[in-house]
C-alpha cells in the first residue's frame, strides 16, 4: 500500500512526548513491512539539521492559500530507510523554531494558522506530487485537519488524492481550540463552521473535525476508546466521539525494540537480558552516582520520566511525600513542562537532597538511564491514552506502578491481585491508592523471589510493534 502519514512530532527529528516515538516506530514498521510509507511533519530546525536531513532534496516550492492571502513555502524530502520518505514542508517564518508547540509557560500566538498551513502543505504535495496515496493517516490536532482538506481539494480539483482518511487521536486533552476567526484561515466553505462542523461553542475545533471527517478514527488503547465516549474522559468531546463509534477502534502502541531494548541500548553504562541482569545493578549504580547518592543504597529506587502537566499525576506523587522521606528508598524524577509541578518538585529534593533527586528537562539518554536503573517505574497517570513508560519498564525490568486508566490498564497486570501473572502494581488515580500501591512495592522489594517473578514476566512479554502494525494494516485493508 502507498500510507502517507502526517504528524507534528517524529523520532528522531522532534520529539517531546509519546507522539513522536509513536508515529516513528509505527511509520518504520510498515515501512519494513513492504509499503511505500511518506511521513510529513514540519520542517522544525531541528529536523532540518539533523545529519539525515543533510541529504533532503527541495521537492517542491509551495504557494498556499490561507484565508485572502497566499504564503510560500517548500518541501523537502528524504529517506533514512528502505520504503520510508519523510516530507518536511518548510516555512521559516512558522517552523525554524526550537520547540514544536510553544516557549515554556505559552503556547505560540500563531498555532493555528501553523499547523492549517502545515495540512494544506500536505494537500498541496499530494495534489502537485506523484504520491496517489492509498490512505491518509493523520494524528492529534495539528494535523486533524487533513481529512476535510484533502476532500474538499478533491472536490474544488476534480480529483482523488487520497482513498481513505484516518486519523489517530492520540490524546483527546489537546484539541487545537481557536478563536473563531481562524476559520477563516482553512478556506473550507461556511457551512462547516457550524455544530456539525468545526464549531465549537464560537471557537473552532480542529481534532473535531478530524473525528467527524476522517473515514476510520483510532486510539492508542482499546480502553481509551471507551473512555473518551464518556464526559469524564472525553474532555468536551465524548458526543462528538459517540458519532463515530461504528468507525472507531482502540490499538495499543508497542515498543520500538530498535531503541528501547536493555540489550543493545547504547545510552546504558551497561546492557543486559532476561538470561543475564547483572548489567541492571550496574545501569542502578550509575542513575544512584549520577543522582549523588550512595551507590551501594539496597533499597528500592523509584523513577519517574514525564512531561509535567497535570495529565501525569505527579501531583499524587507530591501528596505521598512523606512516604518517600520515611520510606527507605530513593526517587529519581526526570520532566519538564508546569514551572509549578517543578517548583514543587525541586522543594522536596532541596528538603531531601540525599534520597530524592530532579532533573527538570529534556534528556533522552537520562530517561533510557532511569527506565534502566530503576527498581520501579512510577506513573499514576489521571488519564493516559496509552502510555509508553509503562512499557519501556517491563522491557527493562523495572516494575511499573501505574493507575487503572487507559492504556497503562490495557498493558499492566497487578501483581497482588493475580500472582500468578501479575507485571506491576496497580492503583486508582488518588494519593490514598497510589500510597497503598507504594507500600505494596516496598513489601514486593523486600520479597526478593517473588520481585524477580515479576520482573521476568514483564520482559517476557511481547511489546513490539510487530502486533500494533498488523493492527493498523488490517484497518487500512478493511477501510479500502
Ligand atoms: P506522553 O506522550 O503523554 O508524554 P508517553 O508515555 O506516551 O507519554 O511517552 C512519553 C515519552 O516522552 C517517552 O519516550 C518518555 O521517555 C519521553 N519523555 C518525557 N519526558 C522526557 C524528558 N524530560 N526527557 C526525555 N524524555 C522524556
Ligand atoms: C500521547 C498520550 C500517550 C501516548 C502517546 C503516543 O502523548 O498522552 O498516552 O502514549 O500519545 O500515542
Amino acid at each position: 500500500m502507498k500510507i502517507v502519514h502526517a504528524t507534528s512530532e517524529l523520532f528522531p527529528y522532534m520529539k517531546t512526548g509519546g507522539l513522536a516515538d509513536a508515529v516513528g516506530a509505527l511509520t518504520a514498521a510498515l515501512a519494513d513491512n513492504g509499503h511505500e510509507v511518506s511521513v510529513f511533519l514540519p520542517g522544525y530546525r531541528a529536523a532540518l539539521e539533523h545529519p539525515d536531513a543533510a541529504s533532503a532534496e527541495r521537492k517542491l516550492r509551495l504557494k498556499i492559500e490561507m484565508g485572502d492571502q497566499f504564503l510560500s513555502g517548500d518541501v523537502r524530502v528524504f529517506s533514512p530507510r528502505k520504503n520510508l520518505k519523510i516530507y518536511l514542508i518548510c516555512r521559516e517564518e512558522f517552523f525554524d523554531r526550537r520547540t514544536p508547540y510553544g516557549n515554556g509557560d505559552r503556547d505560540f500566538e500563531d498555532n493555528a494558522e501553523r499547523f492549517i498551513f502545515f495540512c494544506k502543505g500536505v494537500v498541496e504535495t499530494l495534489r502537485l506530487g506523484d504520491l496517489r496515496a492509498d490512505v491518509v493517516h493523520s494524528h492529534d490536532w495539528q494535523a486533524a485537519l487533513l481529512p476535510l482538506l484533502l476532500r474538499d481539494a478533491e472536490r474544488r480539483h476534480g480529483v482523488t488524492l487520497s482513498l481513505k482518511t484516518v486519523f489517530t487521536i492520540h490524546n483527546i486533552a489537546y484539541q487545537g481550540l481557536f478563536p473563531a476567526p481562524a476559520f477563516a484561515r482553512t478556506n473550507l466553505p461556511d457551512e462547516l463552521n457550524n455544530i456539525d462542523g468545526l464549531e465549537y461553542y464560537s471557537q473552532i475545533n480542529l481534532m473535531k473535525g478530524g473525528i467527524l471527517f476522517a473515514d476510520r478514527v483510532t486510539t492508542v488503547s482499546p480502553r481509551y476508546a471507551k473512555e473518551i465516549q464518556t464526559p469524564e474522559f472525553g474532555c468536551g468531546l465524548d458526543g462528538v466521539v459517540q458519532t463515530r463509534v461504528e468507525d472507531l477502534v482502540g490499538l495499543l502502541n508497542g515498543v520500538d525494540t530498535a531503541i528501547w531494548n536493555p540489550a543493545v541500548d547504547a545510552a546504558l553504562p551497561a546492557r543486559y537480558s532476561p538470561a543475564n541482569m547483572t548489567g541492571k545493578q550496574t545501569c542502578r549504580a550509575e542513575l544512584l552516582k549520577r543522582c549523588g547518592f550512595a551507590v551501594n543504597f539496597k533499597g528500592p529506587v523509584f523513577g519517574m520520566v514525564c512531561r509535567f502537566t497535570p495529565q501525569k499525576g505527579v501531583d499524587l506523587v507530591l501528596a505521598n511525600r512523606d512516604l518517600f522521606l520515611a520510606s527507605e528508598c530513593r526517587l529519581v524524577v526526570l520532566g519538564s513542562g508546569d514551572k509549578r509541578i517543578e517548583q514543587e518538585l525541586h522543594a522536596l529534593t532541596v528538603e531531601a537532597p540525599q534520597k530524592i533527586a530532579l532533573s527538570a528537562r529534556l534528556d533522552e539518554a537520562m530517561s533510557h538511564l532511569i527506565e534502566a536503573g530503576s527498581d520501579f517505574f512510577v506513573m499514576p497517570s489521571l488519564f493516559e491514552p496509552c502510555g509508553l513508560n509503562q512499557m519501556y519498564s517491563q522491557v527493562y525490568g523495572t516494575v511499573p506502578v501505574v493507575s487503572r486508566v487507559g492504556g497503562l490498564a490495557d498493558t499492566v497486570t497487578d501483581a497482588d491481585e493475580r500472582p500468578a501473572d501479575g507485571t506491576g502494581l496497580m492503583c486508582e488515580p488518588n494519593a490514598a491508592s497510589l500510597r497503598d500501591a507504594l507500600q505494596r512495592a516496598l513489601a514486593l522489594f523486600a520479597d526478593k523471589p517473588r520481585y524477580a517473578a515479576v520482573q521476568r514476566r514483564g520482559m517476557a512479554h511481547d511489546f513490539s510493534w510487530k502486533i500494533a502494525a498488523a493492527g493498523y494494516e488490517k484497518l487500512y485493508q478493511d477501510s479500502l
